[in-house]
């Protein structure tokens, strides 16, 4: 399967991405020693920083690209702190044909990953199996797939040639609504859910900011389904029609929803 994921494009709005998982690491309770993952952890710069904070036991960040994780591998590790290649989807797998108390977490984190798993009404609930009686669950996603960004790049997926590159390929969107993940995870067995939607105030230089912010996370996803030369063409012709469509003013204000929700399970 394609790398997509370019370390170096994403960091461009790196203190923007940031704030989130600080603002989703302050819900997290905080038991010195507890047994972390971090799903999705990208780079793995955050998933430190959260292994730090916690005075974790072990904490051990997952994701699927190479290319991010081949950024923290250059650093020497602290004690309990380790990464592995692989799929969120295989460690949910794992967990649940693991049997006994090594196999669970008291903590799975996820910054901004959890959108690219299919059917959270699935897959929630899987994490929560795979954690301790008292374990915690902490998951920011972004909800911006109503927005223009998204729309226009899926819009493209029905026209030619992209459609044919795309072989009826659109992408998912597996992000419920925040009172859905209330219930969700109330269902789950987190009888006290918190759940927020935060609107981020992001304010760029100019509306092509929006095009080079969606290169680092939202097209890495189109890159994966279109031949390297077909993509270029999609970059431009997305870019093209979102910067037609945004407004010129600099700077550019540019709104970003996201949902945060943290639970506790109670046995
Ligand atoms: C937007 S980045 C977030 C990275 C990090 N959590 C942070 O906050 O900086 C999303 C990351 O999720 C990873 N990812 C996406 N889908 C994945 C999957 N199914 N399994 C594992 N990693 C995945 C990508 O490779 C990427 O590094």
């Amino acid at each position: 399967m394609i790398d997509s994921w370019d370390p170096g494009q994403y960091d461009r709005f790196q203190g923007e991405r940031e704030q989130p998982f600080f603002d989703l690491l302050a819900l997290v309770r905080r038991v010195p020693g507890m047994r972390v993952v971090d799903l999705g952890c990208g780079t793995g710069k955050l998933t430190r920083i959260l292994h730090d904070r916690l005075q974790a036991g072990e904490t051990t960040g997952i994701d699927r690209s190479d290319r991010m994780l081949a950024v923290t591998r250059a650093d020497a590790l602290p004690a309990g702190l380790r990464f592995r290649v692989g799929t969120i989807e295989s460690f949910i797998a794992q967990a649940a044909e693991a049997s006994g108390p090594a196999a669970v977490c008291d903590l799975i984190f996820s910054n901004a990953a959890l959108h690219w798993v299919d059917d959270h009404h699935a897959f929630v609930p899987r994490l929560a199996a795979a954690l301790a009686p008292d374990g915690q669950l902490a998951f920011q996603v972004p909800a911006e797939h109503d927005g223009l960004s998204h729309v226009l790049a899926e819009e493209l997926t029905t026209i030619e040639p992209f459609r044919s590159g795309f072989g009826g390929w659109h992408r998912p969107q597996p992000v419920l609504a925040p009172e859905a993940y209330a219930r969700l995870l109330y269902r789950c067995g987190f009888k006290d859910p918190i759940v927020r939607l935060i609107v981020y105030p992001h304010v760029l230089a100019g509306r092509d900011e929006v095009v080079e912010w969606m290169k680092g996370t939202l097209l890495t996803e189109y890159a994966r389904h279109l031949p390297a030369d077909l993509f270029d063409r999609f970059v431009q012709e997305y870019g093209a029609r979102l910067v037609a469509r945004l407004d010129a003013t600099r700077p550019f204000f540019f709104p970003f929803k996201r949902i945060l929700c943290w639970g506790q399970r109670t046995g």
